[in-house]
C-alpha cells in the first residue's frame, strides 16, 4: 500500500481509532471548513481540485454539487455499497479509516447545505458497519457532528444504513429506492438525476466513499494542491485494487497518470509481476464492466482520459490480471453470470440477454457448445449494447445490462481459438 491522501493513515495498525485519527490531522479539515470558510468556498476548492467521482463514472464532484436543485430540504447519500467483483477499495477505507469518511461526509454536507446525510454501506461489511457507527457516535460526542458543529452555525446528522445484499442497490437511483423502503429498481435518468429528484423526491447528492474521503485533505491543502497531482482531468490520487494473478495483489494509492499499467502490475512497489513461468494474456483496467486490455495496452498511464481513449474505462479502480493459466471462456462466463444473476429484471435486453449469454457460455465451458454459438453471443451482445462499444449505446435503464457485453465480446474476439478448443475438443486448453 502506497499512502498519500485517502490512504495516509492506513500504514498504522490502529488507523481506525479516534486517537490515531486525531493524532494525524483528523478534524482539521472540518474545523477549517465550518469555522473559516463559507459553504461556497468549500465547493469552489472541490471544483478547483477537479475531483472526479471515484464510484466508477468519473463525474466531476464539484459540477455535480453545482447541479443540486435549490430546495429547503437537501440530502447527501454516501454510496458505500461496493459490490463489484474485485472492487475492494471502499471496503478498506470504511474499515480502516471510518473517521476520515465521517469527516469527509460532514464537509460535503456543509458545502451543499444538506440537512441529513445517509451513509449506505454494503450489508456484508459487518466490521465496517460497526466501525463507522462507532466513528459517528464519537463524532457526536466531540461535537464534530450534530448541533452547531464545533460551535459554528452548521448542524447536520448522519444515519448509517446497511444494504441487504443486492448488487443493483449500488446504482444510485436504486439505492435511493431501497432507502425509501422499496424494491431496488433503478429509475430512468433523466429525469431522475438525484441532484434534481432524489431521496423522497428532494434534491440529493450521491457521492462515493473514496470521493468524500478526499475532502479533509482538499480543504486543508487547497484544491490547487490536489490538482497539482496528476495531469489533465485526472487529478489527485486514486486507490487501485489490484487483483488476479500477480505476486502482490492489493490496494495501491497512486498519483493519477504518473504510472502505467505495466508499472502497477510489474513494479517492485506494486504488483511485482506475474507468477514465475506465466505470461500475461489480458487485464481488465477498471472493474468487470470495463472492456479488457491486452499486453499491448500495458504502457497506458492510469488516467481517466488515457484509458478512455484506448477504448476502456478506469471505472471503480479495480485492475484484474489474467495470466495464461486462466481460461478466457470461464472468465467471461463468471462475469456474465454475475451480472445475469444481479439483474433487477426490469429491462428485456438485460434480463433475457444476460440469462441467454450465461447459458450459452456455460454450455461452451462444459464442452457442449456449437460453433454457431460464437456469432450468437456477439449478436446478443449487440442487442444489449448496439455496436458493442464503450461507453455503450444504452438500451436499458441502467448500465448493469451494458456491462455484460465488454467481457463477452473481448473473450470471443481475442480468444476465439480457446472457444473452439472447448467446442470441438470438449476440453479447456488452460486446464
Ligand atoms: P452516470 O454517468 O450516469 O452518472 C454519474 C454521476 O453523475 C451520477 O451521480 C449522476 O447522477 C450524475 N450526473 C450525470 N449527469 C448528470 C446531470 N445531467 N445532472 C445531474 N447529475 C448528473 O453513471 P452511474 O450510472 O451513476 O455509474 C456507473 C458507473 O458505476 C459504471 O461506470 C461503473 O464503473 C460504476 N460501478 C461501480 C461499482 C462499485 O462497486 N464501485 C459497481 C458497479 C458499477
Ligand atoms: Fe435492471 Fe438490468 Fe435494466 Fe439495470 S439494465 S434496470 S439491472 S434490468
Amino acid at each position: 500500500m502506497t499512502e498519500r491522501i485517502v490512504g495516509a493513515r492506513l500504514g498504522y495498525e490502529d488507523s481506525e481509532t479516534l486517537s490515531r485519527f486525531l493524532a494525524t490531522g483528523g478534524d482539521q479539515g472540518l474545523r477549517r471548513a465550518v469555522l473559516e470558510m463559507r459553504p461556497e468556498e468549500v465547493a469552489d476548492e472541490v471544483t478547483t481540485a477537479n475531483l472526479l467521482g471515484r464510484g466508477g463514472a468519473g463525474f466531476e464532484a464539484g459540477r455535480k454539487w453545482s447541479m443540486l436543485r435549490k430546495a429547503p430540504r437537501r440530502y447527501l447519500v454516501i454510496n458505500g455499497d461496493e459490490s463489484e467483483p474485485a472492487t475492494f477499495k471502499d471496503h478498506l477505507l470504511v474499515e480502516r479509516d471510518p473517521h476520515q469518511l465521517v469527516e469527509g461526509a460532514t464537509i460535503a454536507a456543509y458545502a451543499i447545505g444538506a440537512s441529513l446525510v445517509v451513509i449506505y454501506l454494503r450489508g456484508e461489511f459487518a466490521l465496517g458497519l460497526e466501525r463507522v457507527q462507532q466513528a459517528i457516535n464519537e463524532a457526536y460526542a466531540r461535537n464534530a457532528l450534530g448541533r452547531s458543529i464545533f460551535g459554528s452555525s452548521f448542524s447536520v446528522d448522519i444515519l448509517l444504513q446497511p444494504g441487504a445484499g443486492a448488487y443493483i442497490c449500488g446504482e444510485e437511483t436504486s439505492l435511493i429506492e431501497s432507502l425509501e423502503g422499496k424494491r431496488g429498481f433503478p429509475r430512468i435518468k433523466p429525469p431522475y438525476f438525484p441532484a434534481v429528484i432524489g431521496l423522497y423526491g428532494e434534491p440529493t447528492i450521491v457521492n462515493n466513499v473514496e470521493t468524500v474521503s478526499n475532502l479533509p485533505w482538499i480543504v486543508q491543502h487547497g484544491g490547487a494542491a490536489f490538482k497539482a497531482l496528476g495531469e489533465g482531468r485526472s487529478t489527485g490520487t486514486r486507490l487501485f485494487a489490484l487483483s488476479g494473478q500477480v505476486q502482490r495483489p492489493g490496494p495501491y494509492e497512486v498519483e493519477m497518470t504518473k504510472i502505467t499499467f505495466r508499472d502497477l502490475i510489474y513494479g517492485k512497489e506494486y504488483g511485482q509481476g506475474l507468477h514465475p513461468d506465466r505470461s500475461l494474456i489480458a487485464f481488465i483496467p477498471g472493474g468487470v464492466s470495463a472492456p479488457w486490455f491486452f499486453p499491448e495496452n500495458l504502457d497506458i498511464p492510469l488516467g481517466q482520459d488515457e484509458v478512455a481513449k484506448a477504448g476502456s474505462m478506469l471505472g471503480s479502480g479495480s485492475v484484474i490480471v489474467m495470466d495464461d493459466s486462466s481460461c478466457p471462456v470461464r472468465s467471461a462466463w463468471r462475469i456474465a453470470r454475475f451480472f445475469a444473476r444481479e439483474s433487477c429484471g426490469q429491462c428485456t435486453p438485460c434480463r433475457e440477454g444476460g440469462a441467454w449469454i450465461d447459458k450459452i457460455l456455460r454450455r461452451i465451458e462444459e464442452g457442449e457448445g456449437r460453433e454457431a454459438d460464437l456469432d450468437l453471443l456477439l449478436d446478443l451482445c449487440d442487442n444489449i449494447s448496439p455496436g458493442i462499444k464503450w461507453p455503450p449505446a444504452q438500451t436499458t435503464i441502467c448500465v448493469l445490462g451494458p456491462s455484460i457485453p465488454p467481457s463477452v465480446s473481448a473473450a470471443v474476439n481475442h480468444f476465439r481459438d480457446d472457444f473452439l478448443v472447448h467446442i470441438k475438443e470438449g476440453r479447456c486448453p488452460h486446464a
